[in-house]
This record gives C-alpha cells, sequence and structure tokens, in this order.
C-alpha cells in the first residue's frame, strides 16, 4: 500500500520518485479539451464569480510557502491578477486592506498547519473569500476554506516534502489557467496549455534519470558546510525550495537567492569551498544567469549547473552540469526541483542523516 516504503529505503526516495504518478493524478478529470481550461469541483464559486476577483493573496509555511511564491508568477502569467504572497505566521497579525474582490489562497499539504490555519480563520472572520489547495482530505483547513482544490498526491510521508511540492506547483497552473481563461487567455492558448501539461509527467520522468550523475555530484561535495542556490524568474523560488531541502535533511547551511542579486551581498562569501547551485533555464535569461555564474567563477566558487538549455554552453563555465528537459517556462519549477531533490537526498544520506526523520522538523506543524 501507498504507506509502505515498498522497494525503497527511504519514504522521502518513494514519494520523489511518484511524482509522475502523482501529477498524473492532480490532473486527472481536470483538463477539458472543449473548452481548453482547467475544471474543478470543489471551487464553490461561480464563474460569474471568479471574473469579480481582482486580487489574491496567496499565504502558507515552508515548502508550500515557496509553492505559493511559484503560483505568483504563474497567475500573474496566465491569469494577469495581481497576487501576494506572505507567510501564514505574518499574515495573521497584520491587516492587509481588503475587499470583497480580494480572495485569499492557503496552500498547505497537511491542512493541519497552526500558522495556516490562523491566517485563514482570521480571514474567514473578516468576511473574506477563503480557497484551499490541500493534499489530506477532510483535514481542518480543507473543512474550513470556501472552496479548494485537492492535491491527489497520495500520502506523503517523509518530513522534507516532494511530491506535494510538485503537485501544488502543477495545481497552481491549472487555477492559473481555469482564471486565464474566464479573462484574457484565447482558445488557442488554452490549447496549448493543455498540450504542454499532458506532456509533463514524461519530462519528469526524464529528469529522474539524473539519478546516477546526482549522486556523483553528491559524492564530490557532501563535505560542504555553506552552499548558494541561485534562480531568476520562474526558477527564484525552485532555489529557495532547493536550499531548504538542503537545510532540512544535510544539516548543511543553504542559501536560495535571486541569481543577480546575489552580488549585493551572498558574492561575499563565495570562496573554493562554498558550492552554488545555478538554475539556468533556457529562454530569455539563459545569458544573464550565465553572466551571474561567471561572476562567482571569477571568485573560485565551484559551481553545478542545473539546465534545461544549452549543455555546452553552461559547461564552459560550470564544473559540474545536470541536464533537464526542457518544457514551457512555466512548468519549469516542476522539472527543475527533481534533481534538487535528490541531491539533497543524497548528500544528507552520505552524511549518515536520518531523511524521513530530520532533528527538530516535524511533518506538521501544529503550533503557532
Ligand atoms: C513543516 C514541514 C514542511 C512543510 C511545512 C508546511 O515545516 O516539515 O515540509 O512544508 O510544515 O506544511 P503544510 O502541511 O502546511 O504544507
Amino acid at each position: 500500500g501507498q504507506a509502505d516504503k515498498g522497494e525503497y529505503p527511504h519514504f522521502m526516495l518513494k514519494e520523489i520518485y511518484e511524482q509522475p504518478e502523482a501529477l498524473t493524478n492532480a490532473m486527472r478529470g481536470r483538463l477539458h479539451e472543449a473548452d481548453a481550461t482547467a475544471h474543478f469541483g470543489g471551487l464553490n464559486l461561480t464563474a460569474a464569480q471568479l471574473r469579480q476577483v481582482e486580487r489574491i493573496i496567496i499565504t502558507g509555511c515552508g515548502t508550500s510557502y515557496y509553492a505559493g511564491l511559484v503560483g505568483e508568477y504563474l497567475i500573474e502569467d496566465l491569469a494577469r491578477l495581481p497576487v501576494e504572497v506572505e507567510y501564514a505566521s505574518e499574515l495573521r497579525y497584520r491587516h492587509p486592506p481588503i475587499d470583497p474582490q480580494t480572495i485569499l489562497l492557503a496552500i498547505t499539504q497537511s491542512g493541519e498547519t497552526a500558522d495556516t490555519l490562523a491566517a485563514l480563520r482570521e480571514a474567514n472572520r473578516r468576511g473574506q473569500t477563503t480557497l484551499a489547495i490541500c493534499n489530506v482530505v477532510g483535514s481542518s483547513i480543507a473543512r474550513e476554506a470556501h472552496g479548494g482544490v485537492y492535491l491527489h498526491a497520495g500520502p506523503e510521508i517523509g518530513v522534507a516534502s516532494t511530491k506535494a511540492f510538485t503537485a501544488q506547483c502543477l495545481v497552481l497552473t491549472l487555477l492559473a489557467l481555469y482564471l486565464g481563461r474566464l479573462r484574457h487567455l484565447s482558445v488557442s492558448q488554452g490549447q496549448r496549455i493543455l498540450r504542454e501539461l499532458q506532456a509533463l509527467p514524461e519530462a519528469v520522468r526524464q529528469a529522474l534519470q539524473c539519478h546516477d550523475s546526482v549522486k556523483t555530484l553528491a559524492e564530490k561535495y557532501s563535505h560542504a558546510t555553506n552552499m548558494l542556490y541561485l534562480g531568476r524568474q520562474y526558477l527564484y523560488p525552485v532555489a529557495l525550495e532547493g536550499a531548504l531541502k538542503l537545510k532540512e535533511i544535510s544539516y548543511i547551511h543553504a542559501e536560495g537567492y535571486p541569481a543577480a542579486e546575489m552580488k549585493h551581498g551572498p558574492i561575499a562569501l563565495v570562496d573554493e569551498q562554498t558550492p552554488s547551485v545555478f538554475l539556468v533555464p533556457s529562454g530569455p535569461v539563459f545569458d544573464k544567469v550565465l553572466a551571474n555564474m561567471q561572476e562567482i567563477k571569477a571568485r573560485g566558487g565551484p559551481i553545478i549547473a542545473i539546465t534545461s538549455g544549452n549543455e555546452a554552453e553552461v559547461a564552459a563555465i560550470a564544473d559540474d552540469v545536470i541536464a533537464v528537459p526542457a518544457v514551457a517556462e512555466y512548468l519549469q519549477p516542476i522539472v527543475t526541483v527533481i534533481p534538487l531533490q535528490l541531491l539533497a537526498y543524497e548528500m544528507a544520506l552520505l552524511r549518515g542523516c536520518d531523511v524521513d526523520r530530520p532533528r527538530n522538523l516535524a511533518k506538521s506543524v501544529t503550533v503557532e
């Protein structure tokens, strides 16, 4: 059954490998060719009501918060709606100006995180419309939100979130597509997005094939005490998530940063002992990220690059290159996070850490 590890040594590894299937399940029954959009059963809001929405505030904690940051790019890009993302523990005590056209969207795997639940209750108390993206069916947040979308990713047991993150990014993409189609996205744009979504599980399956090369990388870098994770645009939240994964299970200090912003501070940390993991997408920022890589290389920092762009150009600067399949820009987070999950896992194993139950952490934090 899903609650045992099967052939895998750890739940985390099993859950990493389950991602193609989890993504397929998160999409099942939700893609509608006829009207080139996504549909959901439980939003409890009519299309007319959703057309009135003028702003979305996304909230969550930990990895779910980072999925929210990906959601900000997605909803802005595909639906042209203003989005703000705030940590639930901060939102709870802020007094953001709200109006009936602003909806709160809580993101949570467990549906039980105390800070997220408190932020949701506060929004409900103020009379805001609230939605939730949850994995656990019937959880507190799923019950108390006005409507929502389940991930259908299956149980996630490993404390470090993996398949819930990619399923959250996917559901946010479906939501952005739906909201976009209610506003300005054309039928042909909707059809193109549906085709790209259908190809996604296979791209993730291919990305998992980097496991052996990632293992070799981990052997090379497992003695690091500090690492930087750098990305831009859609891959900036993925840099944050990659750094979080490493901290959580290997206890190596890691910092995620926007690749270009690194020259305003973190570059001072760079030396021969401080590897930087660069996320290098094909597309408009490819050259810019290569320029950021050059700056680190000039200061003697080892460079690991994860890329869907021209490998030869990347390899001319980076010490190590991991290739991932090229997908549409808005799907790059889902494909690019795969080697980062595997890197954290392999580094933690080499350091003798308990990857499924890291010290000081809980799967679900039920205190504020
Ligand atoms: C804990 C877990 C993280 C998770 C976060 C939010 O810190 O260790 O993996 O991302 O809580 O949990 P949620 O269930 O709300 O997504």
